[in-house]
């Protein structure tokens, strides 16, 4: 029984993958903005849930085509329901046994990387699915140096991958990847870890 297909299957009945699109808007689409996107891109979102990025993305001209992933059928099927363009693509499938031969100019996943125990297979996959040069921009909450998300693997019942920020970056660099780091606080927020450490970013850029 995969417990994480399970809780997203759920949770995407219940409309929490709408709370989740509430949670995380903030920190992303102010990391979003920081990014100037080159002419002509593909992108893809690992664990995309309801696939909120995927079409906000997908409304950049630029944009040549966004793809969402997730292995919870149900987080899929609401990203089809909510699809606004010709230009969005959503697949069920686990990045892990995904046979997509395209590549990709941007990688983007939120949330979603540390329900790979351990995450470095899932890694080095999204490393061979970008182009020479293509970025991958990882964001997450749950870090050893966020303390107050360091109970969520006890509370989901789920095994995750629990690294800090300076793990993450090690990490990266050992996959082959040129990496900066980058924590997006909101400083209005009411939890006090979203105002004093707030998302983290890894973005990795593939050298060759
Ligand atoms: C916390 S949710 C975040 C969803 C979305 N990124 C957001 O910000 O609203 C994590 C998502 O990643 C998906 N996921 C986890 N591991 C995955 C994997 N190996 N392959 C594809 N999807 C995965 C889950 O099914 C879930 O929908």
């Amino acid at each position: 029984m995969d417990r994480v297909k399970l809780t997203f299957d759920e949770w995407a009945l219940s409309g929490r993958s709408e709370l989740m699109e509430k949670e995380h808007t903030k920190t992303v689409l102010k990391f979003l903005k920081s990014i100037s996107f080159k002419s002509n891109f593909s992108f893809l979102d690992v664990g995309c849930g309801n696939g909120w990025v995927v079409r906000k993305m997908a409304q950049f001209k630029n944009c040549k085509k966004a793809m969402g992933i997730d292995k919870s059928k149900n987080m899929i099927k609401n990203a089809k329901t909510k699809k606004k363009s010709s230009k969005e693509f959503y697949f069920h499938t686990d990045i892990k046994s995904w046979n997509y031969r395209g590549k990709f100019d941007y990688i983007f996943s939120m949330e979603s990387l540390y329900y790979s125990v351990p995450m470095e297979i899932t890694l080095e996959k999204i490393f061979r699915l970008l182009k020479p040069h293509g970025k991958f921009f990882c964001g997450t909450d749950f870090y050893r140096d966020n303390k107050a998300t360091v109970r969520w693997s006890k509370q989901m019942k789920i095994p995750l991958d629990l690294r800090s920020k300076s793990e993450w970056k090690k990490m990266f660099d050992e996959t082959g990847f040129e990496t900066k780091t980058k924590q997006v606080k909101d400083p209005t927020n009411r939890k006090k870890w979203k105002r004093e450490f707030g998302t983290l970013f890894v973005i990795g850029t593939k050298k060759s």
